[in-house]
């Protein structure tokens, strides 16, 4: 585990944010192309894939797996094996601090007969729950060990999988792409039915490299391949990254910001829509609700600062703003009335158990918040005096902490910013280009 030590300290900003900003490649698309990649028996280029910490776990996992990964400069050409036959290795797999990576790969490796592997990660990643993954994997015939029953590490124990009809009890992205991953190696196909739609990228994917997937509004579908074909992957900007420097410009007075070549599929963009229904000036091109596409969608954000109303995020809109949910309770701060989080009890198992760490976290800093089982009130008071703030080894706190930092009276002090290189490594040099003039 690397130690987050790091203190940094982020000061109003005067006369805002300004300028046009590229925002790191996205990081869950990354890890999904490093490993549909390494499932796939041709060469696949992958052009703008993120370099940060989670996705370099990722691309090593893939290497000590068997495959070739070339890094050229501003593309990597991944050599696979093909979906079958994946060796056994003598030592764990370590999964850094990425869930993400913890939830995909058991899906590939399940479908493995007869071989064996051993998950390990982070401190962090030792908190974080897989019997939601064991459990799916365990009806397809695979045998999953866990520590204490559900916590890494863990061991695989591969089998010749059974396809499944299964009806995931949360919305979680990583547990539906798991199970489809290991679905495609099932003779009858594996079904998987959301409670409310979740990010679809590991869908748009498959359904590119051929893979037989249909989507029928909560219902997606995989049916047995024997190969992936996918030529090549262009990683756009990520929009929870992008989504940072969004609030920023919205809080601090004088913003006007452009975000380039950002993605904008509609399973990730919940908290645009939420911060627009708060009244902040949000433009560009969204993709509409409900499409299902095998590409993914790029625009430019051209976000101005503007004064918020509180907003409730009910159930169903969480797994769209899931990991935005820290910036709507910053924004909430800032807002007249009561901003209401329900339905997000997601958020305790996340990187930091992120109610308790937000909600902690800004009341320090002179924030009204109130957790709640699953999800927050914030009484907005119209500002934030600043203060100090633990990232608590939580990139997205860490980022948190920066903004509200910009749009306090007083600046905030932030530590634990290092942990911004898991997802966002030139995080505070692009926000200096933005305050920069
Ligand atoms: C992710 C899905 C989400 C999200 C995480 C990345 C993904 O987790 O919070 O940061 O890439 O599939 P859940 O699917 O567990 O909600």
């Amino acid at each position: 585990m690397t130690a987050r030590t790091e203190r940094a300290r982020f000061d109003p900003a005067p006369s805002g944010l300004r300028g046009t900003l590229r925002v790191p490649p996205d990081k869950s698309i990354s890890h999904r192309a490093a490993l549909l990649a390494a499932m796939s028996a041709e060469p696949v280029c992958v052009r703008n894939y993120l370099d940060a910490a989670d996705t370099r776990s990722t691309l090593a996992a893939v290497e000590a797996l068997g495959a070739l990964v070339e890094r050229r400069p501003h593309e990597l050409v991944i050599r696979g094996g093909g979906l079958r036959n994946v060796p056994e290795l003598d030592r764990p797999i370590d999964v850094g601090n990425a869930g993400t990576l913890m939830r995909l790969l058991p899906g590939w490796l399940a479908a493995q007969p007869g071989r064996s592997w051993t998950l390990d990660g982070d401190a962090s990643i030792r908190r974080r729950p897989i019997d939601r993954i064991a459990e799916p994997l365990g009806r397809m015939g695979a045998r999953i060990e866990a520590r204490e029953g559900r916590f890494p590490p863990f061991a695989i124990h591969g089998a010749a999988l059974e396809g499944i009809e299964y009806v995931l009890p949360v919305a979680s992205a990583q547990v539906k792409s798991c199970v489809l991953i290991a679905g495609m190696t099932t003779a009858a196909g594996t079904t998987v039915v959301e409670p409310a739609p979740s990010r679809d990228h590991t869908e748009r994917m498959l359904a590119r490299a051929g893979a037989p997937i249909e989507r029928d509004g909560v219902r997606v579908t995989v049916r047995q391949t024997d190969e992936l074909e996918l030529e090549s992957i262009d990683v756009p900007g990520d929009l929870s990254s992008a989504a940072f420097m969004v609030a920023a410009a919205v809080l601090v007075p004088g913003s006007r910001i452009v975000l380039e070549d950002v993605n904008v599929n509609w399973t990730r963009t919940g908290f645009l829509r939420i911060a627009e229904r708060m009244g902040a000036i949000v433009l560009g091109e969204l993709e509409d609700p409900g499409t299902f596409a095998p590409v993914e969608p790029v625009t430019e954000l051209d976000v101005a600062h503007g004064p918020l109303r509180g907003t409730t995020v009910e159930a169903e809109e969480v797994p769209l703003a899931i990991d935005e949910l820290p910036l709507v309770a910053l924004l909430g701060c800032f807002a007249e009335g009561e901003t209401v989080v329900r339905g997000a009890q997601e958020l305790r198992v996340k990187e930091s158990d992120r109610i308790a760490t937000v909600v902690d976290g800004l009341n320090a800093l002179g924030g009204d918040l109130e957790a709640t089982e699953d999800g927050f009130v914030v009484r907005g008071t119209g500002g934030l005096r600043g203060g100090r703030i633990s990232s608590h080894g939580d990139h997205r706190l860490a980022m948190l902490g920066a903004v509200a930092g910009l749009a306090s009276r007083e600046g905030v002090e932030v530590d634990g910013m290092d942990a911004a290189a898991v997802s966002y490594p030139s995080f505070a040099a692009d926000l200096a280009t933005l305050l920069a003039r």
